[in-house]
């Protein structure tokens, strides 16, 4: 009904504003179409009609915490609900614009439903001239609404390399949100994880700039659906490209702290997923909350103005992150108060702040309005700014009336979207090691289910989940299994055993560091002596951002222990690891009969390991990072060769546990026949064909990713080890052989020099996959 609705509205609205044919002021350059110059004649009646005061609301975000009826206690009351004459201070006299999360944990649809319903009336009581625009961060599925389809965080989609199945899951999470009322996510991070230590590299798409750009375009793609005039349908939502940029290269590798990243490498890593983002639409980015090169993010004029909206030619907007302009006082200390803090972010390119508590949200309106009187900031800065965000809620058809039509959705965490999740998560569990075929398993062994994240849903999803940290059972997924319970499902109780071995925590609350404790080690030891085989759940505690925060990559003594004390009784171990981020277990490798990475594989994560390890599907997933092997060595697969020098002069030092692009399956994969249909690259016309046969040696079915790495040999500046350019997935049936094509051009052959352009210089690289190599020359 909403859709019919939202059609015929639409298309009354653009058929009105296309006979307006005049050009407008501000209007974007670039990508203007008939419906874009009609949005912003829209626009600007808008404008012209706002108050100074309902402008500068518009840039306000708050957090629906601020809305919330509250207790005596001053806690939300249950089922969550808004609270009227904090609604009325927030729209009628501070014209706020958006609104995002929830308060403390997830909810319900139907509280969600009422939830938008209070804060779409002001917009449709004609109280105010914008609708606001809801954002929540539902970066592996709509976190925050019980039942939402919980996929694995990002870094297990990057495992699975897979386009298609990351854009699958962005249009399921834009559904689901849409269902909940919201229209915008804050994600895909971007955000480029070459720091194993901070807490939020497993909301990254790994180590690689061409994997995190290519499946983040994919699932920007899902979020936004693609549409050729950029309007966004009611089943999608806007994507919030995060968090611009360099905050995963934070030397302390602790959340927020300064980065140092020259020119060279922000060109080559950081900036190329959120450069594709642009150009392929992406509606919203969120500023980095650290500082790079000395420069906190949110003052940084020429990463938000000269080169994002300008260079770039990005025409939707930015949102601050958390309590940034805050920030930029107390804690990055370059400005000396918040008036000075939100003029230097404003005037950077900031166009929204999440400021987002009250009574923070008063004083930032306050102060913006008064910084405009001040003449601090200009009414074309500011009106840039609106307009932006008017442009986004308009491409989201915020302007319909009936937003929120809740049955509308009837596919919400329908079996066709869990099946989704199911596939992304076996699609991204990765195969370390298999030691003589131990794997797959046999059903009819007793197998002991063991170690501290075996049996709840916590582990499984990490943060973001149901709540910020994620780490409170109370609100897991009912009927989603645990990896003891889907083991029971499918070997049945007689041949299962549990013990937890060790119980992970975190000491005192947030402030507090992840540690581990043994729990009933003789049980534990009882129940080993008695199974043929031991699966051995191991990882971290859930976490994210500050509070994620580690002093060490090691993952916790006291696991270590478990899988010693299992080695220590000559038992066959299978090492489980369910980690956000690849903690050091060099200790326990070599003994261990199998390892399987899980990431945080979410709410069907323990179903997916089950099959895999019983060989009802293949393996297929490969690691999107270099797993450390020692806490004091963080290095990267594309390392230049000085990296990998030895003591002795000898080039054998790079020593990762397992390399980038590493991961085994059930039988082996045949690479032959590397071809290249010249033995040069001329000009930047060329095309160079590259063509390799790829056989499945085994007998059962495989799905194989095949990597395609380019090395320039010498250059004017020392050049990468290797690059991936290309990559593709493909099934293979048993004993299937297929030739897969690529095509490079001069453009893989780039790097940028030391004047930071980018160049090809002339000379001799190889092409690469698997063990392959072709050499070619750029002449
Ligand atoms: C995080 C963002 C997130 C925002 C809203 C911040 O603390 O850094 O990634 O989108 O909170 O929840």
């Amino acid at each position: 009904m909403n859709r019919i609705i939202y059609t015929f509205g639409l298309l009354f609205f653009l058929f009105h504003l296309n006979s307006c044919q005049e050009q407008t002021k501000n209007q974007p350059q670039g990508n203007s179409t008939p419906n874009s110059d009609a949005i912003e004649k829209q626009i600007d009646e808008i404008l012209d009609s706002m108050s100074l005061e309902e402008k500068v609301g518009q840039t306000c975000q708050i957090t629906l915490d601020v809305l919330l009826k509250k207790n005596e206690e001053n806690k939300a009351i249950e089922p969550a609900e808004v609270d009227p004459a904090k609604l009325a201070e927030a729209f009628n006299t501070y014209h706020v614009g958006s609104i995002l999360n929830v308060g403390s944990h997830t909810l319900s649809l139907k509280e969600w439903n009422g939830i938008m319903e209070a804060v779409y009336a002001p917009f449709e009581n004609g109280e105010t001239k914008a609708p606001i625009i809801y954002g929540v961060d539902a970066i592996h599925g709509v976190n925050y609404t019980i039942n939402g389809t919980l996929f694995p965080q990002e870094i297990g989609l990057a495992a699975t390399w897979d386009t298609a199945m990351a854009k699958e899951f962005g249009d399921v999470v834009a559904y689901e949100c849409r269902a909940s009322g919201i229209h915008w996510n804050f994600s895909p991070v971007l955000d480029l994880g070459r720091q194993p230590l901070w807490s939020r590299h497993f909301e990254t798409l790994g180590e690689d700039p061409y994997l995190a750009t290519t499946l983040g375009e994919a699932i920007i793609d899902g979020y936004q659906g693609k549409t050729k005039d950029g309007m966004i349908d009611p089943y999608h939502t806007a994507a919030c490209m995060k968090h611009f940029v360099g905050y995963s290269g934070t030397n302390t590798g602790r959340d927020r702290t300064p980065a140092w990243i020259p020119e060279k490498y922000m060109k080559e890593l950081y900036f190329p997923p959120f450069k594709a983002a642009v150009d392929n639409g992406a509606l919203t980015v969120m500023i980095n909350s650290g500082v790079v090169n000395g420069v906190p993010g949110h003052i940084n004029h020429k990463l938000l103005t000269k080169i994002l909206k300008e260079d770039w030619g990005f025409e939707g907007f930015a949102v601050s992150d958390w309590e940034d302009y805050i920030m930029l006082h107390t804690v990055h200390e370059v400005a000396k108060n918040h008036y000075e803090a939100i003029i230097m972010a404003f005037n950077a390119g900031v166009d929204m702040s999440m400021v987002p508590n009250t009574p923070q949200y008063q004083e930032y309106c306050q102060l913006m309005i008064k910084a405009v009187k001040d003449g601090r900031i200009s009414e074309e800065r500011l009106d840039d700014a609106v307009r932006r965000i008017l442009r986004v809620k308009f491409k989201l058809g915020l302007f319909e009336k009936n937003q929120n039509q809740a049955d509308q959705y009837p596919d919400y965490n329908s079996e066709a979207s869990k099946e989704k999740a199911l596939n992304a998560a076996l699609a991204s569990i990765t195969l370390l090691k298999n030691e003589n075929d131990i794997l797959p398993l046999k059903k009819d062994q007793k197998v002991l289910v063991a170690g501290p994240v075996a049996d709840d849903l916590i582990f499984l999803n990490g943060a973001w989940t149901h709540t910020w940290q994620g780490a409170d059972p109370k609100y897991n997924t009912e009927g989603c299994k645990t990896i003891k319970e889907a083991f029971i499902d499918y070997i049945g109780e007689k041949n299962c055993l549990y013990a937890q071995g060790a119980e992970l925590f975190v000491e005192g609350g947030w402030g507090g560091y992840e540690k581990s404790k043994l729990v009933a080690s003789n049980d534990y030891k009882a129940k080993a002596r008695q199974a043929d085989v031991i699966v051995l759940c191991i990882g971290e505690f859930p976490s994210t951002e500050k509070p994620g925060d580690i002093k060490s990559l090691n993952i916790t003594a006291e696991q270590i222990e478990l899988a010693k004390m299992a080695y220590a009784l000559n038992k066959k171990v299978v090492l489980v690891l369910v980690e956000g981020r690849p903690r050091i277990i060099r200790p326990i490798v070599d003994d261990a009969a199998a390892i399987v990475q899980t990431y945080l594989p979410g709410d069907y994560g323990a179903e997916a390991l089950v099959k895999l390890l019983y060989g009802e599907v293949n393996f297929s997933g490969k690691l999107p990072y270099s797993y450390p092997k020692y806490d004091g060595i963080l290095e990267f697969y594309d390392h230049p060769r000085s990296v990998a020098r030895a003591k002795s002069n000898a080039f054998d030092a790079y020593d990762p546990q397992w390399d980038f692009g590493y991961g085994l399956k059930y039988g082996t994969i045949g690479y032959s026949n590397l071809k290249i249909d010249s033995d040069s690259i001329q000009s930047e016309k060329d095309v160079l064909k590259v063509s390799v046969d790829v056989k499945n040696q085994s007998e059962m079915p495989a799905n194989e990713i095949i990597q395609l790495y380019v090395k320039d040999q010498f250059a004017s500046m020392t050049p990468a080890g290797r690059k991936l350019k290309r990559f593709a997935k493909i099934p293979l049936a048993p004993q299937e052989q297929k030739t897969v094509n690529f095509e490079i051009t001069l453009e893989d052959l780039k790097f940028v020099d030391i004047e930071g352009n980018w160049i090809a210089e002339k000379g001799q690289f190889n092409v690469m996959i698997d063990t392959l190599s072709k050499r070619f020359d750029y002449k």
